[in-house]
Order: structure tokens, then C-alpha cells, then sequence
């Protein structure tokens, strides 16, 4: 087939704009064949580009050799069209087409480009195979739903970036070689082709430098960071990501809360959601996990209940029910109803999912059928606040179960957390209760403050910095000696920004004092030699005037997937890698050269 050059022809309009407004304009579009319908003498395009789609309709009266080239189109071949705008007659406008009262009648036909028959239809809504998508991303983003993602991507991070220049921050780029920076996942690492035997370390966020800027008086910092994480991944996590990083000078911590609330707010508009004004909830990290189980609580759900106090010891006794442990009870909305078979099925999938841990549910519903027991039934669904459409859980300890994980003081908490999440998911399909309203409804921020300072690792039998080591801890937890005494109960000035279960971002308020940072790497049982190699810049730059300083990152992959209604950030990021961080289109990792590993004195040992 001959193509068409495209000439000096330039475009008019695109796709998506045209109007009755325009009705008897000439009009000059270009974009992808999205459909094609065949009359004979008649033959529909539907034109795409970007912005839209546009009726296009080749009439063999009008078009004369243009009809050919009509003809000769196929899905995804590249055209150009001039013709005139002309309002559809009555009853044939499409109410679901924004350019649906109008068709542009073809005059001439240019095709530019054509297209081997793609492996799926970018028209298409959904495709099931993500490999395939990932395969051929660059039709996969052609697809409405691809573009529509990565327009709200763009708008969020530059509501973002103007609402930070407007409030004194100025945007400055960190390196991406650079040295190991402590975020708790495994780096990166680039050879060095000059320095045999070295390695740069790809940031795991900008952590240090923002600090140093911090110290080098630039008071604001904020950066759209690309970040590289070597660790397991899920739906909510690439190896490579982008953060929304902050850092200030002299602030407290309701600054930077204010500060990052007012971005959000902004970000959100732009995605046509008013956030309500005043600031977001807050709940520390103790609250969070006696209410919620977890660090990160999505407060669209009822909280979990406290009901040790209403089963006294002898009502324990009778139930087998262990004294010392506590008793959790919450409601999943909507979800009651069931019936015996439903409610059987239930119980005993929970029952096994629970294994070693020595927790059982109580029966509520066979409660309510015993004249002793129906009094209990009826005080946990009033505490509950259960409506008769509710599904009340009841988790108690059995009698005799040990105090499991001894480091983890609150492991009672998370497992029934756990739980809750995991009912919650499992009736939001039939419920509908996750499902998006497109109001600010839909959206539960919450800020979690005062996280641990440290982390107990149970494998390697160590105390890790549960945020980063840069995080100060609390004034009186210095001043008290728990930083090695008691390290378990140290809190940080560390706080995690929660969207609807999921973290958003973290930051914290970090150690300016040279004497103090010491101390902390000592505590992670980190020898002063070894400090010194690491961070031994860092600390002799806390040796020259550092202001107080504190900051926080927020994922902006996870804001926009959140946004957007997406499961997976590869819904939002335009070249994601697959679970096993392979990039399916360039197909990377792939080997070097014999060359290059020579020139980077590497060598690949065989597998003991
Ligand atoms: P943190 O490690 O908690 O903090 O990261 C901050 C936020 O970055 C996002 N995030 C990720 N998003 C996608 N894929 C990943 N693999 C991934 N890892 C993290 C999350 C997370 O909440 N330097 C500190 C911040 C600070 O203290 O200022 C830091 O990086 O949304």
C-alpha cells in the first residue's frame, strides 16, 4: 500500500473537541483508527487521538478517492482527515460520545501510517492478560482509561509542585549515584568502571541530601524524587517509584502536617474532589493499633472493640475463654444476614485461618439462642453499635494461650486486625462498601503519629530504626535512658500520613545534634567505627551548625492509583515492572557484554 506524506497540512482541531458549534466548519483531524464500519458507500472511522473520539464518515459521493483510502483503513492505522463538521441527524447523535452530535463528513484522506494487527484492541476496556499489556505497553496506553491515568498523574504532581513553590520551597534535584542511604530495603548498586571494584548505590529516597540542603540553609526543599528499592513487591510497590519529598527547617510538626494536608487538598481539586477544610485526623500509634490492629487504619471501617470488661472472669471460666488476654469485637457494616450454612462456613474459615495462634470466635448468633448467653449477645451488639444488617465478630483467647511472640507486645491486636481487613475485602465485592462514590466521602485521611523507635527483628535477634536512624526520638525517651534500657517502649517523632488503609507517605522530625545521631547509631548496635564508615560524612556535617530540621515522603504513584480507583500501581506509572521486577517491553535485566564486564572488572560466578 502507498502511504500519504502529510505535507504542510496542518490540524485544526483534535479528536475529542469538536461541537455542533462548529457545524458546516472545515476541519483538518489526525489520530488512530479506533473502529471502522464498512457500508459500501458509506464507511465509518471513529478517529482518536488523546483528547477524544470523533465520528468520521467517508460518503463515496463526497469523498471520491478519499473513499478508497477510507476503505483501505484498518484499526490503529495513523490518518489524517479534512472534511466538514456536520450535525448527525435526529437520532443518531450518541448521548455517550462527547463529540456525538456531530460527524465530520470526508472530503480528503491521508494515511499516514498503518498498523499490523494489534495483539489487542486499544478500544477495548480491559484486557485480562497483563503480560500482554506490559508486552505491548505503548498500545496498552493508548487505551482511554491509560491516558485518562496519566493526565490525572500530571495535573496531581503539578498542583503539587506549584502549591510548594507558592509556599517558599524550592525544588532541587539529589543525585541517583550516590552512596547507600538506610531505608530498610537492598540497594541498587552501579559499578564503577574507573574505580575497580566500587559501587554507586542508587537512592532509596534523597533522605541525606535533603538533610545536608537542610544544613546548607535552604530552609524548603521539596523534590519529585525518583526512588530505587531492590525488595519483595506487590500491588503497591516498584523497585522504582516517585516521592513527593519535603524537608523544612525550624518546623514543628503541625507544619509540616499543614503543609502536606494543603498540597493534598490541592491535588485532589485538581482531580475534581474537595477535601474538607481543617486538618486531618490524628490518632498515635498505640491508639491505632488497639483500635485498628494496624498502622495504617483505614477508617472508611468501624473500629474494633476493648470487650475484656464484659465477660468477666466467671463468664471467661464458663466460656473457656483465657483471663489475661484481651477480648476484640467489631462490626463488618452491611454484612449480616447470613444464613446457618453461610454463618458455619464462616466461623470455620476463620477458625483455621487463626492455626497455631489460640484464638476462637465466639458464636454470637448461638448465644442469642441460650437463655443464659442471650443478655452477653445483646450488650456486644449494643458496644458494637450492630445494626440487625451487621456481622458482629467476637475473637477470643482460648483458655491456656500463651503469651505468643513475647517482643511483640500487641499481637492480639494485629491478628484481629488482620481479620477485620480480610472480612471487610471479602464482602466489599457483594457490598459494595469500597466502591467509589467520586465524592471527598471516599477518601478517609488519617495521620498516625508517635510510631516506635525502634523494631524488634525476631530472625536476625536485633532492634532496627523502625522509620530511618535519622528519626529523633522523643525528648523525655532520651532524657530517661530508655534508649538502651528499654528500647522497646521509645517513641519517635515519626509520623505516617494514611489514606484509606493504605501509608502514603512517612516522615519524621530528625536528629540535628551531632552527640545524639552518635548515640542512636550505638543503640542499633552500630560501632562507632562502623557509623564512620558509613555516615561519617553525614555526622561531621551535623558538626557545623545544623538547624532543627524534620520532613516526610509521600508516594505519588500511590496517590494517583488511589485517585484514579486502580488496584495497582501499574495502572499509573507508564513503564512498570512485573512482580519480579523484570520490564517486559525492553525485556530488562538482560546480560552485558563480554565488554562491558570487562571494563567493569565484574566477573559472573557460577552458582554454588
Ligand atoms: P518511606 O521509606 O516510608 O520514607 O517512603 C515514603 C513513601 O514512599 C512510598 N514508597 C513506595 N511506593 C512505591 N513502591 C515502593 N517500593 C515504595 N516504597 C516506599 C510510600 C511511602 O509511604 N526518606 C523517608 C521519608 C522521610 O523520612 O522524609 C522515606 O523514604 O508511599
Amino acid at each position: 500500500m502507498t502511504l500519504d506524506f502529510l505535507g504542510t497540512l496542518q490540524r485544526t482541531h483534535k479528536c475529542g473537541e469538536l461541537r455542533v458549534e462548529q457545524d458546516g466548519q472545515d476541519v483538518v483531524l489526525m489520530g488512530w483508527v479506533n473502529r471502522r464500519r464498512d457500508h459500501g458507500n458509506l464507511i465509518f472511522l471513529d478517529l482518536r487521538d488523546r483528547t477524544g473520539i470523533t465520528q468520521v464518515v467517508s460518503d463515496i459521493e463526497i469523498a471520491g478517492p478519499a473513499h478508497d483510502k477510507a476503505e483501505a483503513a484498518r484499526s490503529e492505522y495513523v490518518v489524517a482527515v479534512k472534511g466538514t463538521v456536520r450535525k448527525r441527524g435526529e437520532g443518531l447523535e450518541n448521548p455517550n460520545m462527547a463529540t456525538g452530535q456531530i460527524e465530520v463528513v470526508v472530503k480528503e484522506l491521508l494515511l499516514l501510517n498503518e498498523s499490523k494487527t494489534p495483539p489487542f484492541s486499544p478500544s477495548e476496556d480491559a484486557i485480562a492478560n497483563e503480560e500482554v499489556r506490559l508486552k505491548y505497553r505503548y498500545l496498552d496506553l493508548r487505551r482511554e482509561q491509560m491516558q485518562k491515568n496519566f493526565l490525572l498523574r500530571h495535573n496531581v504532581a503539578r498542583a503539587i509542585r506549584e502549591y510548594l513553590s507558592n509556599d517558599g520551597f524550592l525544588e532541587i534535584e539529589t543525585p541517583f549515584m550516590t552512596r547507600s542511604t538506610p531505608e530498610g530495603a537492598r540497594d541498587y548498586l552501579v559499578p564503577s568502571r574507573v574505580h575497580e571494584g566500587e559501587f554507586y548505590a542508587l537512592p532509596q529516597s534523597p533522605q541525606i541530601f535533603k538533610q545536608i540542603l537542610m544544613i546548607s540553609g535552604f530552609d524548603r526543599y521539596f523534590q519529585i524524587a525518583r526512588c530505587f528499592r531492590d525488595e519483595d513487591l506487590r500491588a503497591d510497590r516498584q523497585p522504582e517509584f516517585t516521592q513527593i519529598d519535603l524537608e523544612m527547617t525550624f518546623p514543628q510538626q503541625e507544619m509540616i502536617f499543614r503543609t502536606v494536608e494543603g498540597f493534598l487538598s490541592a491535588a485532589f481539586k485538581t482531580a475534581g474532589i474537595t477535601l474538607p477544610s481543617g486538618p486531618f485526623l490524628q490518632m498515635s500509634y498505640d491508639d491505632a493499633i488497639r483500635r485498628y490492629g494496624i498502622d495504617k487504619p483505614d477508617m472508611r471501617l468501624p473500629a474494633m472493640v476493648e470487650l475484656s470488661d464484659d465477660l468477666d472472669a466467671a463468664l471467661r471460666e464458663t466460656l473457656k475463654i483465657e483471663q489475661k488476654l484481651p477480648i476484640l469485637g467489631f462490626i463488618i457494616p452491611k454484612a449480616g444476614g447470613l444464613s446457618g450454612t453461610e454463618r458455619k462456613k464462616l466461623l470455620s474459615e476463620v477458625r483455621t485461618g487463626f492455626g497455631e495462634t489460640g484464638l476462637d470466635l465466639l458464636d454470637t448468633e448461638r448465644l442469642k439462642t441460650s437463655e443464659t448467653f442471650a443478655p452477653l449477645a445483646a450488650l456486644i451488639a449494643q458496644k458494637l453499635e450492630a445494626t440487625p444488617e451487621d456481622l458482629i465478630v467476637v475473637v477470643t483467647p482460648k483458655l491456656g494461650t500463651p503469651e505468643m511472640w513475647n517482643f511483640d507486645r500487641q499481637w492480639i491486636y494485629k491478628r484481629v486486625g488482620a481479620l477485620r481487613l480480610q472480612l471487610a475485602q471479602k464482602f466489599a465485592d457483594k457490598h459494595g462498601r469500597f466502591t467509589q462514590t467520586g465524592t471527598a466521602e471516599d477518601f478517609k485521611f488519617l495521620w498516625v503519629t508517635d510510631f516506635p523507635m525502634y523494631e524488634w527483628d525476631e530472625e536476625a535477634k536485633t532492634w532496627n530504626a523502625a522509620h530511618h536512624p535519622f528519626t529523633s526520638p522523643h525528648e523525655d525517651d532520651i532524657k530517661s535512658g530508655a534508649l538502651f534500657n528499654d528500647k522497646g517502649s521509645v517513641r519517635a517523632l515519626a509520623y505516617d500520613i494514611v489514606l484509606n488503609g493504605t501509608e502514603l507517605g512517612s516522615g519524621s522530625i530528625r536528629i540535628h545534634r551531632q552527640d545524639v545521631q552518635a548515640e542512636i547509631f550505638r543503640s542499633l548496635g552500630m560501632s562507632d567505627e562502623e557509623a564512620k564508615q558509613r555516615f561519617g560524612f553525614f555526622l561531621e556535617a551535623l558538626e557545623y551548625g545544623t538547624p532543627p530540621h524534620g520532613g516526610i515522603a509521600l508516594g505519588i504513584d500511590r496517590i494517583v492509583m488511589i485517585l484514579a480507583g486502580a488496584t495497582s500501581l501499574r495502572e499509573v506509572i507508564a513503564f512498570p515492572k512485573t512482580a519480579k521486577a523484570i520490564d517486559l517491553m525492553v525485556d530488562a535485566p538482560s546480560p552485558a557484554t563480554e565488554q562491558q564486564m570487562r571494563e567493569l572488572h565484574l566477573r559472573i560466578a557460577p552458582r554454588s
